[in-house]
């Protein structure tokens, strides 16, 4: 067998894991749900959940990824004392395969505002809401847009994890966080910027509820992309020496604080047209593209180039945490079937570039046929992030922390009791006992909610 992949250095393994967590979800669902909950006191609840929850999930996810150096299932085979505790690692694997056929569609939207704004299409008065309805109506635009997508992470993938994956991330991410800064200092020039990030931090602890705090847990899990096998993958890439605490610690900075710096950038431009700051695709395809144009009406061309970069932005932190969904996958196939790793990437491209058009269209053309009262898109998105990844969560946490030899964690955590040996006795304790408490609270107030 040939030498298994790694990242050539720890800087890229950040930047990767990095890149696969930072996604849409930080970009329109954090600054929304913090704004409308409580400001600085969502934030709060938000990082002590990355911090208790969702950081010992990550951990326990590398951990059982490096030690193996294995894809998802290979690595859960090796571990579990029995084969059911292999579906795990079943349930990560086609859980990124599922989340891939629509967050592809979604790409295909970043990348059509992309060149829409790059051609002067949202500048101006315009209806954008109409413009969005219609895009999603024409069938072929969205579909043809979720394709290329999958083409440019297909060209990353199959060129392999150092040639691929970690040279596209260490130009994508700097990029992204550039993009990011120079957003922020397009903020500070608007009208609204003091509002709007009052609107953004002022805490506000009435409105703090179980259902909040709850919801706080749900997204941290999101945004960290837990539970789908993609961390697992990446650490089984990983070097011997790298730092796993460290390593997760920066993952989940550099997540949060996109997430927070996306607020600094969306509520500014929000309160200096003074619309209402709808949620999720609403926000992001209709609403800003007709802000970014008047908050700077003074300075049309500064409008262009804010509104463009904001989409590449936006686009770039799609098609990252689509190579992530895309990794586990490829790895899996390669690893367990003896198929070669072009021919499995392949294979994933083409069968949820295929199921892609399935859920593009159905925003469209099949927008009355429905399942269990969903379009497809949205089935895949319900069944996904509210049953599979909690599920997921709980079951790594109570792999990790109650069924996986002691030693294992210990030796991974601590690169065989050179460093963090208290931090290894409060990580068992979070992911015996805490992560899946919370984790089972979220699931049933989700599926009861
Ligand atoms: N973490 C990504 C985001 O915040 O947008 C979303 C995501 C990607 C979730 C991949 C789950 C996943 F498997």
């Amino acid at each position: 067998m040939s030498e298994r992949a790694r990242f050539g250095s720890k800087l890229g393994g950040v930047l990767v894991a990095a890149g696969g967590a930072v996604g849409l979800g930080n970009i329109w669902r954090f600054p929304t749900e913090v704004g409308s909950n409580g400001g600085a006191a969502f934030i709060l609840i938000y990082l002590a959940c990355v911090l208790f929850v969702g950081l010992p999930v990550m951990l326990s996810e590398f951990i059982i990824g490096r030690h193996t150096r294995k894809n998802a299932i290979g690595a859960f085979r090796q571990l579990a004392p029995n084969r059911l505790w292999t579906l795990v690692g079943t349930q990560g694997i086609v859980v990124a395969f599922l989340i891939l056929c629509y967050y592809i569609v979604v790409s295909g939207w970043t990348a059509f505002y992309t060149v829409s704004s790059a051609a002067g299409l949202l500048t101006g008065e315009r209806d954008f809401s109409a413009f969005f309805a219609n895009f999603v109506a024409s069938g072929w635009m969205p579909v043809a847009a979720s394709l290329l997508c999958m083409a440019a992470v297909h060209v990353v993938v199959v060129r392999g994890v150092k040639e691929g994956i970690e040279r596209a991330s260490k130009i994508m991410m700097p990029a992204l966080l550039l993009i990011i800064g120079l957003l922020i200092v397009g903020s500070f020039s608007m009208s609204g910027f003091r509002e709007g990030v009052e609107f953004l931090l002022k805490p506000d602890f009435s409105k703090v509820t179980v259902d909040v705090a709850l919801g706080a847990l749900g997204q941290s899990f999101y945004s960290l992309s837990l539970a789908m096998g993609g961390l697992c993958t990446y650490a089984s890439y990983f070097s011997r020496d790298t730092n796993l605490v460290k390593t997760g610690f920066s993952v989940a900075s550099v997540d949060t604080s996109v997430a927070v710096l996306a607020g600094f950038v969306i509520f500014p431009a929000v309160f200096t047209v003074g619309v209402n700051p709808g949620m999720g695709p609403s926000l992001v395809f209709i609403t800003l593209p007709s802000v970014f144009n008047m908050a700077f009406t003074q300075m049309a061309w500064v409008g262009y180039v804010f509104s463009g970069m904001f989409y590449v932005l936006l686009f770039l932190a799609a098609l990252t945490s689509a190579i992530s969904l895309h990794e586990p996958v490829t790895a899996y196939l390669s690893e367990e079937t003896g198929l070669s790793r072009r021919t499995a990437a392949r294979l994933v491209s083409m069968g949820a570039g295929l199921i892609s058009i399935a859920c593009a269209l159905s925003l469209g053309p099949w927008k009355d046929f429905l399942i269990a009262g969903m379009t497809l898109f949205d089935l895949f998105d319900f069944v996904t992030a509210k049953i599979i990844l909690p599920l997921g969560g709980i079951f790594i946490a109570v792999f990790a922390g109650w069924v996986m030899d002691r030693r294992i964690a210990w030796d991974e955590l601590t690169n065989q009791g050179k460093h963090y040996t208290l931090l290894f006795r409060i990580w068992r304790f979070l992911v015996r006992w805490v992560s899946p408490t919370a984790i089972i609270a979220v699931f049933v107030h989700e599926l009861l909610g």
